[in-house]
């Protein structure tokens, strides 16, 4: 978990980097919310965006007007403080597996930092995304991180189930776009199976905070922004 201060802003074609102040804001809502889930006898594990992509998914739902957003992988809430700090409107949907008190204290925190703006749906999100009921009145999600089981089928399976719950021409993100570490395997071979099979179209690669063209190691950090067809 890398908890410092990136020196140079983010380079994406997708908008501009609006600097200084925001950083601060969110690494102290950041440190804030990591203090609350570690308490007394909880464990974190090190599944725990850097600051500089907790900024770039803030300003990229800021970019794209994304109010209705939902994640798979929510562990302590780093990307739905992204979200939620994004705009006053957004509302963010978190899919999460593990019930243990470091997320149940995160979810607290969010909650009393944004009010009826997060809901946690907790389960195996190859069940509970296909199982979910987008409200009538609604749309659908205008963006989607992906962000939870990194085993390939896991990958696989949430980019397809969250389509189903996205507004035609949604925004994607594929996190972990970094097959050289064993936990980039899956998420990557499912990207590129969504671009070949025109599921996704890509809009960007960020590979440690720059946009590139095609992701390659060495990277600590990489991750995919597409648009659902
Ligand atoms: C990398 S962390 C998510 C980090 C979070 N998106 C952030 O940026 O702060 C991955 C999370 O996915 C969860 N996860 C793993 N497999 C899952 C599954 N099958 N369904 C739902 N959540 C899962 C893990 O418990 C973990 O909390």
């Amino acid at each position: 978990m890398d908890m410092s201060m990136p020196s140079a802003g983010l380079k994406s074609a997708l908008f501009p980097d609006s600097g200084a102040s925001d950083r601060a804001r969110i690494n102290a809502l950041m440190e804030e919310v990591f203090q609350c889930a570690q308490g007394p006898g909880n464990a974190l594990d090190d599944g725990i965006s850097c600051l500089a992509q907790v900024l770039y998914l803030m300003y990229l739902a800021r970019a794209r007007k994304a109010t209705s957003i939902a994640e798979v992988g929510f562990n302590i809430g780093y990307s739905s403080i992204a979200f939620l700090e994004s705009s006053p409107q957004a509302k963010v949907t978190s899919f999460e597996i593990n019930t243990e008190a470091t997320v149940k204290s995160a979810k607290e925190f969010i909650d009393s930092r944004y009010p009826d703006r997060h809901q946690l749906v907790y389960g195996d999100s190859t069940q509970t995304v296909p199982a979910f009921q987008i409200p009538p009145s609604s749309e659908g999600f205008d963006l989607v991180f992906i962000d939870g089981g990194h085993d390939y089928p896991c990958a696989k399976a949430d980019i397809a189930n969250a389509r189903r719950l996205a507004k035609p021409g949604a925004t994607i993100v594929v996190d972990d776009l970094t097959p050289w570490f064993k936990w980039g395997i899956g998420p990557t071979t499912a990207w590129d199976e969504a671009v070949r099979d025109d599921v996704v179209t890509p809009l960007e690669y960020m590979s440690d905070s720059v946009a590139v063209s095609r992701v390659e190691g060495p990277a600590e950090r990489a991750w995919a922004v597409g648009q659902y067809r």
